[in-house]
């Protein structure tokens, strides 16, 4: 079953790229549900790749978890017991859940503490200058989209800054 059009517009937040300086995190609402996006700078992009994938609870390379590696999106929702994550916090210069102390790094992979999973990429493809995420895992009617672009637009008032 796919989402008519409507919904899937009322469903859409679009964000200025322009908007999100590197180093910096941006916390996207959807639906009450958080999206991270960070800019990431060389230096964290490089970290992220420096990680031994095999010494990771939930493998996976950080080529596997973006697009373009400046730009991580992520689903901003603990994997121990759903708690939002706090950003540029923690042991490995990513994000700290402060219930129960899980660790994420600078590409949302799970380095310590409880969380059995790193945290969720929803599925997003590119369309010229601008990112489309689509399904939050909800499938769908659920439907997340998230629209970065590059230019900036009227739907700047929409974009939510936030420690993610
Ligand atoms: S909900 Fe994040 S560590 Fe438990």
């Amino acid at each position: 079953m796919s989402a008519s059009a409507d919904v899937l517009a009322m469903a859409k937040v679009e964000v200025s790229l322009s908007a999100i300086p590197e180093g910096k995190n941006v916390v996207i609402k959807w639906r009450g549900k958080p999206v991270f996006i960070r800019h990431r700078t060389p230096d964290e992009i490089e970290e992220a790749n420096a990680v031994k994938v095999e010494s990771l609870r939930d493998p996976q390379t950080d080529a596997e978890r973006v697009k373009q590696p400046e730009w991580l999106v992520m689903v901003g929702v603990c994997t121990h017991l759903g708690c939002v994550p706090v950003g540029e916090a923690g042991d490995y210069g990513g994000w700290f859940c402060p219930c129960h102390g899980s660790h994420y790094d600078i590409s949302g992979r799970v380095r310590r503490g409880p969380a059995p999973l790193n945290l969720e990429i929803p599925e997003y493809e590119y369309v010229s200058s601008a990112i489309i995420a689509t399904d939050c895992r909800g499938g769908g009617l659920m439907r997340c989209i998230v629209s970065l672009r590059k230019e900036n637009s009227s739907s700047d008032r929409r974009l939510e800054r936030g420690e993610g």
